[in-house]
């Protein structure tokens, strides 16, 4: 079986190469993305195994067709980069449902821990020896309401962090889970509840129609002065420029951003020499109130290696045995996993 892999980064090989040996499967490593301009590369291949910003539109979709491609295998959760629509009935979308929401709720609790109690500013300053605390007063978070957008894999481990930081939950979700509101420390309300009560508010919901831009110039107009907004999901939950007037006028308190809207033109690469055409981003990047991660939220050697085995398994199950529980199909309306493993 001949995989093309593409956006390969140093720390994806390892791994895969493990994982790709047991199971006599061999990947071809590109470095650059999957778009139109690249998809001719996975020529002669059975799949192609791509990432959160590789291009699969309904252009390179057909490519992929013609060239007799049979798989595209995510390896990771959120396909939103995916013209599932498009992909159904012409080829086979599998994906990593999940492969360490720890990984991705601790990344979250660490960018709010360190914005909030200045941890950025304090690690350059002492560098320097700097040994001032003027401007470093930061808050408790006990006792305070965080806001959880997405109470999914992700989102309840975020929850079980600020529960043990004694702070109060209050949760929105479309189809809320069972057992976890106790009517008390976690209670699930409306989302204008939600953001007219809660001081922190962190997105773990997946990027679709009724998301986008869940935190625009509405409502935030609803949320409290000085809210913190934690983004680990999607850039495009956030509106950005929203966001920036948001800081600018001192609405928000705080933003703790993994993801960004337009992070597919910059996150992974290293533009230290070049000049930003990105004003916002750049803008962003500017205030002391703004964290920004490059879409690292995943990079724990634990997810790496499940998202190798899961990728792995799951291209071995679709070519061996006809059958992928993690495949994404779109019949359903709601994209939600294939259970039967039949899509077509
Ligand atoms: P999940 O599928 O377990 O949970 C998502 C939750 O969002 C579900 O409970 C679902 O019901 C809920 N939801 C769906 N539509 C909604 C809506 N309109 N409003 C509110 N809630 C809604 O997914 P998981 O594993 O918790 O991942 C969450 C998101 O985290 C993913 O969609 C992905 O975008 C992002 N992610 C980011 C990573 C990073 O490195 N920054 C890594 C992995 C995932």
């Amino acid at each position: 079986m001949k995989i093309a892999f593409f956006d390969t980064k140093p720390y994806d090989k390892p791994s895969f190469e493990k994982f790709g040996a047991e199971k006599g499967i061999k990947f071809k490593y590109y470095e650059t993305k999957l778009n139109e301009d690249t998809v001719d590369l996975a020529n002669g291949y059975d799949g192609v195994c791509v990432f959160v910003n590789d291009t699969v539109n309904a252009k390179v979709i057909d490519r992929l067709c013609e060239m007799g491609v049979k798989v595209i295998a995510l390896r990771c959760a959120g396909f939103n980069n995916v013209d599932m629509k498009h992909a159904y009935g012409r080829i086979h979308v599998l994906r990593v449902p999940a492969y360490s929401p720890y990984a991705v709720a601790e990344h979250a609790m660490a960018m709010l821990l360190t914005s909030i109690r200045r941890i950025h500013k304090a690690y350059i300053r002492t560098r320097d020896f700097n040994f001032s605390l003027a401007g470093m007063t930061g808050f408790d978070l006990y006792g305070k309401t965080v806001g959880v957008i997405g109470t999914g894999r992700i989102g309840r481990v975020f929850i079980d962090i600020c529960r043990g930081f004694g702070m109060k939950v209050l949760a929105y979700d479309k189809y809320p889970a069972e057992g976890l509101d106790n009517g008390d420390t976690v209670r699930y309300v409306t989302l204008d509840e939600l953001f007219e009560n809660s001081d922190i508010i962190s997105l773990h919901c997946p990027l679709t129609e009724d998301t986008y831009h869940i935190i625009g110039e509405d409502t935030l107009a609803k949320c409290k002065k000085g809210v913190v907004i934690i983004n680990t999901s999607r850039g495009a939950l956030v509106d950005a420029e929203t966001l920036l007037a948001g800081i600018k006028s001192r609405k928000v308190g705080a933003a703790c951003l993994d993801v960004y809207e337009e992070e597919s033109d910059f996150f992974f690469e290293d533009f230290s020499g070049h000049i930003i055409e990105d004003d916002i981003l750049a803008r962003l990047i500017s205030m002391p109130n703004v964290i920004v991660t490059s879409h690292q939220a995943f990079l724990t050697e634990e997810a790496l290696y499940n998202i190798a085995e899961t990728t792995v398994n799951n291209l071995v199950g679709f070519f061996e045995n006809s059958q992928c529980p993690n495949e994404l199909c779109y019949r359903s309306g709601t994209a939600e996993d294939c259970k039967s493993g039949k899509c077509f």
